[in-house]
């Protein structure tokens, strides 16, 4: 099974959102990416879509986060929302779009990324709890939930405080 994984393009949006919403089983997370893309600090080159032929069969978002302590404001990536359309999910597909999206942001110059999901999934993608580096949010989850990852060396060493997501996802 080829797949290719290239950023997405205006034509992709609806079949993205589709694809979210047949992952999730529900619209909250198509119309966050639908709702992300209207904010200006969107990246287009980290909205991936995973094709098989030319068929989108996978998407995954890395949007631009701040890491907020009483002093420093750094910046981060947050990793979501991320789909494979339900037949083709444990397949492999999902590991490509987070390796491929991972080595991405570490090329345009991300040092770090932070997400909240499957606590057996991520870290073999290097993933790590955040709390190791102090990093908290404000949503009420489990601590292994919650996790962050230096895409260089020692990038978030110094670093401490409180993830400040976009209001959009708020309405999540
Ligand atoms: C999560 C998701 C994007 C992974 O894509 P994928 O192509 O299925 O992933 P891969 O084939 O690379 O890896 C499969 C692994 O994903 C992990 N995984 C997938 N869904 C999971 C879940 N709900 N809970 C825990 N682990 C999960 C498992 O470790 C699985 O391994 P297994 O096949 O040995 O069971 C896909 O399953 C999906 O769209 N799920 C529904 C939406 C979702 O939960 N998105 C992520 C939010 S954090």
């Amino acid at each position: 099974m080829k797949i290719q994984i290239r950023p997405e393009n205006k034509n992709d949006y609806k079949t993205i959102s589709m694809i979210n919403d047949m992952a999730f089983g529900r619209e909250a997370e198509g119309l966050l990416v639908e709702k992300l893309r209207k904010n200006k600090k969107f990246i287009k080159d980290l909205s991936l879509v995973a094709c098989m032929g030319n068929e989108i069969v996978g998407h995954i978002l890395f949007f631009p986060i701040e890491i907020k302590s009483e002093n420093n404001t750094f910046d981060s990536l947050a990793l979501a929302p991320m789909s494979v359309i339900p037949e083709l999910q444990g397949l492999g597909i999902g590991s490509q779009l987070v390796e491929n999206g991972l080595a991405k942001a570490k090329k345009m110059g991300h040092q770090s990324v932070i997400v909240l999901g499957h606590d057996k999934y991520y870290p073999e993608f290097g993933f790590t709890p955040a709390s190791k580096f102090n990093i908290t949010c404000t949503f009420d989850v489990p601590n292994e939930v919650f996790m962050a990852l230096e895409l260089e060396k020692d990038a978030l060493k110094t670093v401490s405080g409180c993830v400040e997501y976009p209001k959009e996802f708020n309405d999540l």
